[in-house]
């Protein structure tokens, strides 16, 4: 008997951030609606294989024409699907075929996925499993360098992931750093980011030696990562599991180890202590640090317990030059998911009052308090919840920061907790606000009320004189900003009271 012969499919990704799911997903269909068995089908990648003008394997096969034999669509379970798309950036030669073979048996066994033990659904998951941890290390592990070239600063990285992810990756740094231009190499591909018009490009894979060595910000790093450095990990089996020793070779802080291992037995007693005592965002604040360098480690804050709840961390936002700083409590729902700063309704009513007053808002640098959002679960809706007073002082360093990278002319503290936080704890607003305040953050801080404020009074009549006392407020905060020199300031002995 002669045995049927087996169809050898290539799947050629179309470009370089292609992974050829989508034309696995294509092929595979036909064939399971043609009833192809999996031990008939031999799928070949085209980053594995040996090179088609070799002659070894057909260049483009076309999909099979095989007649259906059932109209049924195939039964897909999204659970598959998920994995199936991780476990197609795997670097496994194989992986086609094992997707092809679960999917053939899946038609037959609904419950497939749920049999752990099976060998190619353990298979299958590991695989997928493999490559969203390295996407997790990409994540965590990419240090850009920054360059001059004719178009301005280029920051550039140079990583090796184990698997074929950088596609995949790329909308995690184009959300954190979408202001930026940057460029990661690694040597399957390439992509580069322009701020300008918010899109990503990719091309082909590049060398080591394509990416800046060392630049100005390597001390940065390495301050930051000495100051984040947590020698209650100084577990070597940990800290491999955490920094797997292919990266250290990219990493700056791996310099710093001899030291910290030196200093961590007596960090350790200290840092358990103070992290019980008080928390505080103070060990992840890079000193020195540009605007941008804290928007990058803002990201890694776990100063106080507002992180493990939040989508994200909110970083300020406006020009490195703005001379007034707007400072809110913290984010809201819709900034949660943003990712920017008075987004939703309080940031709407606060825009419509800078366009009365003829106020470019972009002109304005807004902040938060608290970095991260503050909420109580209520079915599907997150009602925000006051942070505590140690949230705020857990904070407060990454707001100080701010403040001493923009160095701005006047800061408006939008509200009571912000006010607090800049102006003491015996700040009233209704009897100080408007009232320009020098203190050691800026020679003139002034406090008013806060839009969502406004928005929660019931009573129309005074909803209104309130946001007149916010518009009056801002427009003195606004044009004090705008003059060359600042004179006149009230002392802070005038509201009796002492600045923190
Ligand atoms: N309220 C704030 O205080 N800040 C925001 O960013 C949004 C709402
Ligand atoms: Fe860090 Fe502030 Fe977030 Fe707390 S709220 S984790 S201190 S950024």
């Amino acid at each position: 008997m002669i045995a049927p012969a087996v169809t050898s499919i290539l799947i050629e990704p179309r470009t370089p951030e292609d992974s050829g799911f989508d034309l696995w997903r294509n092929f595979a269909r036909n064939l399971l609606l043609s009833g192809t068995l999996p031990d008939l089908v031999d799928f070949h990648d085209a980053h594995d294989a040996p090179s088609p003008s070799l002659g070894l394997l057909p260049p483009n096969p076309p999909a099979p024409q095989i007649r259906p034999h059932s109209s049924k669509l195939p039964h897909v379970p999204k659970s598959f699907l998920d994995d199936a798309f991780f476990a197609a950036h795997h670097r496994s030669p194989h992986r086609w075929n094992l997707l092809y073979r679960l999917l053939w048996k899946l038609q037959r066994d609904k419950n497939l996925l749920h049999i752990e033990v099976d060998p190619w659904v353990s298979e299958f998951r590991s695989l997928s499993r493999q490559v969203r941890h390295d996407l997790h290390k990409m994540h965590a592990f990419v240090r850009f360098r920054k360059v001059q070239d004719r178009k301005g600063e280029h920051f550039i990285a140079w990583h090796k992931p184990a698997h074929r992810i950088l596609a995949l990756a790329t909308p995690f740094f184009a959300e954190r750093f979408a202001v930026m231009r940057w460029t990661i190499l690694t040597p399957d591909n390439s992509v580069s980011w322009n701020p300008a018009t918010r899109s990503a490009t990719f091309g082909p894979g590049a060398d080591r030696s394509q990416a800046p060595a060392e630049d100005e910000l390597e001390h940065l790093w390495q301050t930051y990562y000495s100051s984040i450095f947590n020698p209650a990990r100084l577990n070597p089996s940990v800290m491999r599991s955490h920094m797997p020793v292919k990266y250290w070779s990219t990493l700056p802080e791996i310099d710093l180890l001899p030291s910290l291992i030196t200093r961590a037995n007596s960090r350790v007693a200290s840092m358990v202590f103070t992290q019980q005592a008080t928390p505080s965002a103070q060990p992840f604040v890079p000193t020195n640090a540009t605007l941008t360098m804290l928007q990058q480690a803002l990201s890694a804050c776990q100063g106080c317990s507002l992180f493990h709840y939040a989508t994200q961390a909110v970083t300020g936002r406006g020009p490195s030059t703005a001379a007034l700083m707007l400072v809110g409590e913290q984010p809201g729902d819709k900034e949660d998911l943003a990712g920017e700063p008075f987004v939703g309704p309080a940031g709407e009513l606060l825009r419509r009052a800078c366009r009365e007053l003829d106020i470019a808002p972009d002109a304005l640098y807004m902040t938060n308090a608290v970095k991260h959002f503050k909420f109580v679960q209520r079915g599907k809706l997150r009602i925000h919840k006051n942070p505590a007073q140690s949230e705020v002082n857990a904070c407060r360093p990454w707001l100080e920061a701010e403040i001493q990278a923009l160095k701005p002319k006047v800061i408006l503290c939008m509200g009571a907790t912000s006010a607090k936080a800049l102006l003491g704890g015996t700040f009233a607003l209704m009897r100080d606000h408007g009232h320009p305040v020098s203190t050691r953050y800026c020679d003139e801080t002034i406090a008013t009320v806060h839009p969502s404020a406004i928005l929660r009074t019931g009573d129309k009549a005074k909803a209104q004189d309130l946001y007149g006392m916010m518009k009056a407020d801002l427009a003195m905060a606004w044009s004090r900003s705008r003059r060359p020199h600042v004179m006149d300031v009230k002392s802070e002995s005038r509201l009796s009271r002492s600045s923190p």
